[in-house]
């Protein structure tokens, strides 16, 4: 039984990794790929990425970066990764590796990341808490983390929130509705002042999100 759930699990995650740029592709259009380029501007030096999933924001990086690690445990995602890394190789730093990892166990040194990139890849971390100590571990004192997250909403929006939370975690692969992201940076030692609420274009029941810049305190 557990044979076949975990066959189901690659299937599933074979799809989900298939689907993902399409599904994406309105949002972006409707100016989350714009806010994507807006907040990278910010990237410099060394930057480490979780979660970076098919590669969406390496055409939004800007030149100049020292090194660049994208981290990503999901093997479908990373093939995907690995392909759009070839196609920009190009344009990003020469120090470039995928890894095979999460966001709770960074292959770097303490205090050696100038920027860390999570967007959309707070909600699915199992443990909120351990991938922002760990965030904040790799951080080096006057680094940042650059974010875009959707996080639970409010009043009425956040009731529904609740109510598909439980079937939207087993269809997102872990992702979930009603994680108060800010809170949890807060909690785990970042300063949130520069980091705006905002609204994913074309969110839906994801729509309420945060953008910006988090700094360790
Ligand atoms: C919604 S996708 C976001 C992809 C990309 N960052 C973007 O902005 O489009 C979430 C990604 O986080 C990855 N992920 C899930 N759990 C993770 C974890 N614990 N640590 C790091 N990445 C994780 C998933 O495999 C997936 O590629």
């Amino acid at each position: 039984m557990a044979g076949l759930s975990a066959a189901a699990g690659r299937v599933y995650d074979r799809l989900f990794a298939a689907v993902y740029d399409p599904i994406l592709a309105g949002p972006e259009r409707a100016g989350l790929g714009d806010a994507r380029t807006g907040l990278l501007a910010h990237a410099s030096g060394h930057v480490v990425e979780i979660g970076a999933g098919t590669g969406v924001n390496l055409r939004h990086l800007p030149r100049g970066l020292r090194s660049l690690v994208l981290v990503e445990p999901s093997g479908p995602m990373r093939a995907r990764l690995e392909s759009a890394v070839a196609a920009v190789q190009a344009e990003l730093p020469a120090d470039v590796r995928v890894v095979d990892g999460t966001a709770a166990a960074l292959p770097v040194a303490d205090g050696s990341v100038d920027t860390l990139i999570s967007t959309l890849v707070l909600c699915s971390v199992p443990d909120p808490q351990a991938a922002i100590a760990e965030l904040r571990r790799a951080l080096a004192p006057d680094g940042r983390l650059l974010l875009i997250e959707h996080v639970a909403g409010h009043g009425r929006t956040r009731r529904l929130q609740r109510i598909i939370d439980p079937a939207w975690r087993i269809v997102g692969r872990g992702c979930r509705l009603v994680r108060d992201t800010r809170a949890e940076l807060e909690r785990g030692g970042f300063d949130t002042t520069q980091v705006d609420d905002w609204a994913l274009p074309g969110g839906g029941i994801t729509g309420p999100a945060l953008l910006g810049t988090a700094r360790p305190r």
